[in-house]
């Protein structure tokens, strides 16, 4: 008999951690492997929660976390999207995106029902899906489709055993962001076969033409959608493990329930510094954005320049999807060649799914000079 259960040992190790462990052989690595805002959390939020602490912020709050918190988000959604969300029945604050998905995913999930998801993903959806018994079902997305998930790729894909479709707009790794048309195909399909679409909008901030438009905010949509969202990207706040999910009371209940034994509640202390960040946190988004867009400008630039190499320019998130298929290796042999040649480390695109093979997901979440430096290197050794 195994001690580990078959539940946890049918967990794919993800393919990101590979690369990542070597980098500590080498020297003086650009890693461009990161997946998560570089900046610090801006200073005005850390102190606010220090304060917030040392007023005695340190006790276990609601399941759902403290009701203020919701009640902002509640807004916040009303402002931005047009929907209203109950704060003390529709909303429940969680240990980052990933908690909020894995306790929708163990509320919702049966064993064996199908969720369908675009491939190439993040790796963490298989792995949830996994966890909760269910099945994950990858739908093929194409560069030439600006890695959209459609509903005509989806329809093939449907049985009598799906339960949801997950969408991330924008996405990690492509960084594709869903036009209102394609959000309003997927809600159809949705609606025609009674399914939930688990919506994961944590990188909705960073957007480089146009705003986040959540599928939740069309038609009939809300009942049926369980919108995921975090502080981890918006606010450089990956560290406090602090993010939400909104959905139907019914499911919100359970998602509550279910936190009870996971983690009775997010910690008070980042509740706190959330409730900060959506008060005052504007301007340091856009200041970050307007970094980011100049990053994104700059590897657009640099990739220009390596005929080698290509990419559709990512419109949110901070990742370029790379075409090395001119190199005529497979996307883990390239990323070990460049990290162990050019000491660039990136993330084979395989790890995204069977559609990543042929690609790198490049971060440029890192500086200027730090982008400038790993194509100059990469040219160096094409
Ligand atoms: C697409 C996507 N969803 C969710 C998360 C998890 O974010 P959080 O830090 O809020 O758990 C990440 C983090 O990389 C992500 O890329």
């Amino acid at each position: 008999m195994n001690i580990c259960s078959d539940r946890v040992l049918q967990i794919p190790r993800s393919g990101i951690r590979e690369i990542f462990d070597l980098i500590p052989e080498f020297k003086d690595v650009v890693n461009l492997c990161i997946g998560e805002p570089d900046f610090t959390t801006p200073s005005f939020i850390i102190k606010k929660a220090f304060e917030a602490a040392q007023s005695g912020a340190t006790h276990y709050t609601a399941n759902a976390g403290f009701l203020e918190l919701r009640e902002q988000i509640s807004e916040k959604y009303k402002e931005e999207q047009g929907i209203h969300y109950a704060p003390d029945e529709e909303i429940i604050i969680t240990m980052g995106a990933m908690e909020a998905l894995f306790l929708s995913l163990m509320t919702i999930i049966n064993p064996g029902e199908e969720v369908i998801l675009p491939d190439p993903f993040w790796p963490n959806y298989e792995a949830q899906i996994l966890i909760a018994g269910g099945k994950p079902v990858f739908v093929p997305t194409k560069e030439e489709e600006g890695w959209v998930l459609t509903a005509e790729r989806i329809m093939p894909y449907l049985t009598s055993k799906t339960k949801a479709i997950i969408i991330n707009s924008p996405s990690n790794p492509t960084g594709c962001v869903y036009s209102l048309h394609q959000l309003e195909q997927i809600a159809r399909v949705a609606k025609d076969k009674n399914l939930i679409v688990i919506s994961d909008e944590c990188y909705e901030k960073i957007i480089y033409e146009g705003k986040h438009r959540s599928i939740a905010s069309l038609e009939g949509m809300q009942p049926r959608t369980i919108v995921i969202n975090s502080f981890s990207k918006t606010y450089a706040m990956t560290g406090w493990r602090i993010g939400y999910a909104l959905g139907s009371k019914d499911i919100i209940k359970q998602m509550a329930k279910l936190q009870e034994d996971v983690a009775s509640c997010a910690s008070s202390v980042s509740q706190k510094a959330a409730i900060v960040a959506l008060k005052e946190g504007n301007d340091s988004v856009e200041k970050m954005l307007q970094r980011y867009k100049v990053r994104r400008d700059l590897i657009l630039e640099e990739i220009e320049k390596t005929p080698e190499i290509s990419c559709l320019p990512p419109r949110g998130a901070f990742y370029i999807f790379l075409n090395i298929k001119k190199l005529n290796q497979s996307s883990r042999d390239v990323a070990l060649k460049w990290l162990k040649e050019a000491r660039v480390a990136t993330v084979p695109g395989s790890s995204f799914g069977k559609e990543g093979e042929g690609y790198l997901r490049v971060s440029f979440s890192v500086s200027e000079d730090k982008i400038k430096e790993a194509f100059e290197r990469i040219r160096g050794i094409l």
